[in-house]
């Protein structure tokens, strides 16, 4: 489109980069730094506080049928790289097939990981809608991943995916989600999950995890305090209290990966 602007949104640290109204939140509560290209010229706006914040988002929200947003979140930023290896210990360079991500957010793993694999056809996916924008913007030119379509965790996959029959994916990625949504969305994720993978093939998760009602460090339980606080649905799961749910749908817990910053990453197999 000849007047579509594009707008980098560079946003510092952040742990609830995606709840709400990334507009108002990201830049009233995190942003950092806005740049803002149209055309060749670049403006760069520094944002210091809630106010100017709040007046950059209302300019935001007031062109955003002429903008297209793409996100850069710092913790994907940091965690790409870590996850891409971590998978390599389980999925193989050379896998073929259709692979699934849930709960894409800004598309920067997603592009990461079609590089990686480039012999899968990879399907991000996203509840809200506003994020697909940016899940494009990262993976334009990339011939393996098909537009970003939404999907709500927590629904019925076979209504929202109806092109996608059962025990027909080789992979299914799901980072940072279970955590910061209610805990019906890892039902879902375990539902869905199980029923469209094939035998022997993965889910993988990654984030904080308590196990058998231990959660460490402190900064864990802070943190999860702090998601708690914000909504009292989210919070930090139990690794048994996910494999209590994954096991009716065939989903086993095959392997537990230390990460970075007391995250882990989880690897289910399907049976
Ligand atoms: C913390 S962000 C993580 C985004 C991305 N995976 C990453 O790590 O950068 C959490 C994401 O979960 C998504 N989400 C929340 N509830 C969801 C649901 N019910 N179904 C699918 N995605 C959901 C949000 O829209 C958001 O993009």
């Amino acid at each position: 489109m000849k007047n579509r602007w594009k707008i980098q949104l560079e946003i510092t640290e952040c742990p609830f980069y995606a709840i709400g109204d990334y507009r108002v939140f990201e830049l009233g509560r995190c942003g950092r730094v806005v740049r803002i290209s149209i055309g060749d010229n670049a403006v760069r706006r520094r944002i210091r506080g809630q106010e100017s914040a709040r007046i950059e988002a209302k300019e935001l929200e007031f062109t955003a049928a002429h903008l297209t947003i793409m996100l850069n979140y710092p913790a994907a930023q940091r965690n790409t790289a870590p996850i891409l290896e971590a998978l390599l210990q389980h999925v193989s360079r050379t896998a073929t097939g259709v692979a699934l991500e849930v709960s894409s957010g800004s598309g920067q793993h997603v592009a990461a990981l079609a590089r990686q694999y480039p012999s899968l056809q990879w399907q991000p996916t996203e509840l809200e809608s506003r994020l697909l924008d940016s899940i494009g913007q990262h993976t334009a030119g990339l011939p393996n991943v098909r537009p970003a379509r939404l999907l709500d965790a927590a629904g019925d996959w076979a209504t929202q995916l109806p092109d996608m029959e059962a025990h027909s994916l080789s992979l299914v990625v799901n980072i940072n989600m279970v955590h910061i949504a209610p805990w019906r969305c890892a039902l879902g994720l375990m539902a869905g999950a199980g029923r469209l993978l094939r035998s022997g093939a993965l889910l993988i998760t990654y984030g904080p995890y308590a196990k058998d009602g231990l959660l460490t460090p402190q900064s864990n339980v802070e943190f999860d305090a702090h998601l708690r606080a914000k909504n009292a649905e989210f919070g930090v799961r139990d690794i048994r209290e996910l494999e209590k749910a994954a096991a009716p749908h065939g989903l086993r817990l095959h392997a537990e990966i230390d990460m970075p910053a007391n995250n882990k990453t989880l690897v289910w197999k399907k049976d």
